[in-house]
């Protein structure tokens, strides 16, 4: 089949789902693009709804819409792009990139030079852990750093960083408090402690313009920010308003993350928001007895040959102890089939699990090596990216 027969039916299948009349969406909607990426064995549709569309309908239209296309056009990867704009007749303002007449101007964050969004379409993989101790490590490198916490429906913040105190208001800027050496902010400072968070749609993007325009940020290299899971509203109201740096993206080596991982990044790129690369996390294992029984088998010493073989060997074994990969490299593979930078694995530790119960940040004394350079990985990496840019 050549590309333009590919492209027709894939077309064709995406059509027949936005005006299937079961689907519960509102006002005009269409196919804006159909890309297709032969090397990859990638087909992108990108299509435009009303914003005014349940953040539900969207994305079961989206699943609905993968699926017919991928049934129509087998032996391709399908993503959808979803662009969520008001009134596709009436694109609001003009733009420099593709799709960018779909979307309001962008507003950079005063006093801020470098603003990264920590991110996963999946939940629980540690994006606050990394957001926070990507934090530190940047501070560690001598920036000065804030980190704001956006998961409104679930701010961990404030558990990880052991603090929950109000921040004080100035004049009409929020001063965001500085605990650990960071300027911080979540809404869990602002509201009751195990307070259930429900908010309506458009009370999602009022408060977001709030912890972003209404708060005193000024005097920062880097603004870290912690966002939800998913590729949600706060996504969508975070990506067409603010100008940003770059999207790290969090990932642990499970097919299930990886697959969210796969759909989640076709979120950033009609918005013109860069991916800096992936983060693995919970990715290698290091068994701690292994020390210990190294020397127990030292200790042993024997003339017989057999012997020395079979000590030898458990030694050799003992060695693949010291990082176990127990999911393999599939993030690796994932990274390079999607063109993307892997920077740093994580180790699966107690270590980093203890800390965040404890609220005490990882990074404030980071006794392991490999968790510690980990962190500095992604800090360096961010830090090399800047300069590349700026030269
Ligand atoms: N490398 C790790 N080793 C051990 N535990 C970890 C590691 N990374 C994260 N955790 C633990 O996993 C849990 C989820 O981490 P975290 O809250 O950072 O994820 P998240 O992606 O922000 O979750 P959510 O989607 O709910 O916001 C926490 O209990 C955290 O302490
Ligand atoms: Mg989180």
């Amino acid at each position: 089949m050549d590309t333009k027969e590919f492209a027709d039916k894939a077309r064709q299948a995406a059509n027949a789902v936005l005006f299937d009349d079961e689907r519960p969406l509102q006002g005009d909607r269409e196919v804006r693009d159909i890309r297709i990426d032969e090397d990859a064995h990638v087909l992108t549709v990108t299509i435009a709804v009303e914003s005014a569309n349940d953040i539900d309908a969207r994305v079961d239209m989206e699943d609905a819409m993968r699926q017919a296309v991928a049934s129509a056009v087998p032996d391709v990867d399908v993503r959808i792009l979803v662009l969520a704009i008001d009134g596709v007749d009436e694109p609001k303002a003009s733009c420099a990139h593709d799709h960018k007449s779909d979307i309001p101007p962008k507003k950079a964050i005063p006093g801020v030079k470098h603003v990264y969004l920590v991110c996963s379409a999946k939940g629980g993989v540690g994006k606050s852990t990394v957001a926070l101790n990507t934090a530190l490590a940047l501070k560690n490198e001598g920036r000065r750093v804030a980190l704001l916490d956006l998961d409104l429906y679930g701010p961990s913040i404030p558990a990880l960083v052991g603090s929950d105190l109000p921040p004080i208001v100035v004049g009409n800027l929020i001063m965001p408090p500085e605990i650990h050496g960071l300027s911080v902010l979540s809404i869990g400072f602002m509201i009751e402690k195990d307070q259930p968070l429900m908010w309506r749609g458009p009370m999602v993007s009022g408060v977001i313009n709030q912890l972003l325009w209404e708060v005193d940020w000024s005097g920062h290299d880097a603004l870290v920010i912690d966002m939800p899971p998913g590729t949600g509203d706060t996504y969508l109201s975070i990506l067409q308003s603010v100008e940003i740096d770059a999207a790290v993206v969090v990932t642990t080596p499970s097919e299930l993350a990886l697959a969210d991982v796969k759909r989640g990044v076709g979120v950033f790129a009609p918005y013109g928001v860069p991916i800096a690369g992936v983060v693995e996390n919970m990715a290698t294992y290091n068994w701690e007895g292994r020390d210990a029984v190294l020397d127990l088998l030292n200790a042993v010493h024997t003339t017989d040959d057999d012997s020395k073989k079979a000590l030898e060997r458990a030694r050799k074994i003992l060695d693949t102890t010291k990082a176990i990969r127990i999911f393999g490299n599939r993030t690796a593979d994932l990274c390079k089939k999607l063109g993307l930078d892997l920077i740093t694995s994580i180790p699966l530790d107690i270590a980093l699990q203890n800390c965040n119960d404890a609220g005490t940040p990882y990074m404030l004394n980071p006794a392991k090596p490999a968790i510690r350079e980990a962190f500095a990985n992604i800090a360096h990496f961010l830090i090399r990216r800047e300069e590349a840019l700026v030269k």
